[in-house]
């Protein structure tokens, strides 16, 4: 096989050709493609048709995954592998989780070891008039580091922040206008809130890149509430302005990969029923930011 990686955004991600997803990985090429990861944060392969089972063979690759604590919209033969849908079955149930991710975020900011590695394949993309609808738009908070003033970069050196998973409701409702499905709350212990550093390195490369998001950061330690959330608004501002957006349009058989040290993300639901949205998502477990 032999790969080949193009840009798909000057400030964001690789579209790599050349390889099948469904098969098992040579060693070469699966580092090859992680490498790809760690150094563009977000990895493009057009045209793939995975099972579950073969998505979490090829996601498990690159770490341990994480099996999702609500067991409802685990895939049976793959628990590693969760549903992201709109779709409702024939009583009416939610097959999938719904409205996730609706607000600029990196997964699970909100735990002591947030996700490293994200993986979504998609089986269904909702459409008005030939025209796809459900993107997902990422944002490299690596180059967003990189570009922030130098005064900026010394004020946030060594400064944490508190994300917290209580708050994601509350922002979603007012960024979105719309409730948050409450779905990942049921039977779940209320999760305190951790500590990160504003700025973290990546345990690879070293790089370093921004820590803060819109959904789950909640102050910063040892400053006034009203200086932290206007440092807080000032930073995801700066991290997600208009032109460093990559918008991801999805087609079927799309798989992406994203590095949850060096990016955000957030789903775009512009979409309703009729309109059916459904994909596969996996995520390797990370460690502790530093
Ligand atoms: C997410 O992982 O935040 C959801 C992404 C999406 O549904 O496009």
């Amino acid at each position: 096989m032999t790969l080949k990686a193009t840009p798909i955004h000057p400030g964001i991600g690789m579209e790599v050709q050349g390889v099948d997803l469904a098969q098992e990985l040579a060693a070469d090429v699966r580092a090859r493609i992680g490498q790809l990861l760690n150094d563009h944060s977000l990895l493009l392969f057009r045209d793939q048709r995975l099972t579950p089972a073969q998505l979490a063979r090829f996601s498990r690759g690159y770490g341990e995954l994480r099996i999702h604590d609500l067991a409802k919209y685990r895939v049976p033969d793959a628990p590693e592998v969760t549903i992201l849908s709109n779709i409702l079955d024939e009583n009416g149930e939610q097959t999938g989780f719904v409205d996730v991710g609706h607000v600029w975020h990196t997964d699970a900011s909100f735990l002591d070891q947030p996700h490293m590695y994200s993986f979504l394949h998609a089986i269904e993309i909702p459409h008005q008039d030939g025209r796809p609808l459900g993107s997902t738009w990422f944002v490299s908070s690596a180059r967003a580091y990189d570009t922030l003033p130098e005064a900026m970069k010394q004020r946030i050196a060594g400064l944490k922040a508190v994300h917290s998973f209580d708050s994601r409701f509350a922002r979603h409702k007012a960024t979105t206008g719309k409730e948050a499905s409450r779905d990942s709350f049921k039977g779940r212990a209320p999760l305190p809130p951790v500590m990160h550093p504003v700025v973290r390195q990546h345990p690879v490369t070293g790089r370093k890149s921004l820590y803060i998001n819109q959904l789950a950061t909640v102050g910063i330690v040892g400053m006034p509430d009203d200086e932290a959330e206007a440092l807080i608004a000032e930073l995801c501002r700066h991290c997600t302005q208009e032109d460093q957006i990559y918008r991801h349009t999805w087609r079927v058989g799309d798989v992406l990969i994203w590095d949850n040290c060096t990016s955000q993300h957030i789903a775009i639901g512009d979409y309703a029923l009729p309109q059916r949205r459904m994909l596969y998502k996996a995520t390797v477990k990370g460690t502790a930011p530093f």
